[in-house]
């Protein structure tokens, strides 16, 4: 009984320290290190804080319409397929929509243009 007792505590400590070590993120711009982290630090850090990617939840589809929009309006580089592949890989594994807080974000087609935006 109590030897069961101590088992199930020491199963849920290493539970809970797998669930640390599995999402372990980086110090400097707090996003979850993982296949393609580096890429997205590159190429996603340069313009704002990554609070913008992390606060954000999206599939393939959504993420991929949010670097389109960056790049038509605010000067965000083109990706070569393979490049872009990883970094929607990245943003999809890493920050999938329903795991947030918050409603999922609205397409940017469905939104008003933005009124700082030059014409
Ligand atoms: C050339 C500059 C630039 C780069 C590089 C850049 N962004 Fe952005 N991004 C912006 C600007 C400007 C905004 C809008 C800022 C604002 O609304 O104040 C923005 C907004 C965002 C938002 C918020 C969008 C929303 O609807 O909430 C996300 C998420 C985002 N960027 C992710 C990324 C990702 C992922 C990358 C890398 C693929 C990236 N950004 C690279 C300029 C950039």
């Amino acid at each position: 009984m109590k030897k069961s007792l101590i088992v199930g505590i020491l199963t849920l400590f290493i539970g809970v320290l797998h669930v640390n070590a599995s999402s372990k993120v980086d110090e400097q711009t707090g996003l979850i290190i993982a296949p393609g982290f580096e890429e997205v630090k590159t190429n996603c850090t340069v313009c704002h804080s990554a609070k913008f990617i992390t606060l954000q939840r999206g599939d393939k589809a959504s993420w991929l319409s949010m670097i389109r929009w960056m790049q038509k309006t605010q000067g965000l580089w083109e990706f070569d397929k393979p490049l872009e592949e990883t970094i929607l890989t990245y943003l999809a594994t890493n920050y999938p929509p329903g795991k947030a807080s918050r409603r999922p974000n609205l397409k940017h087609t469905a939104l008003p243009p933005n009124p700082y935006e030059k014409p």
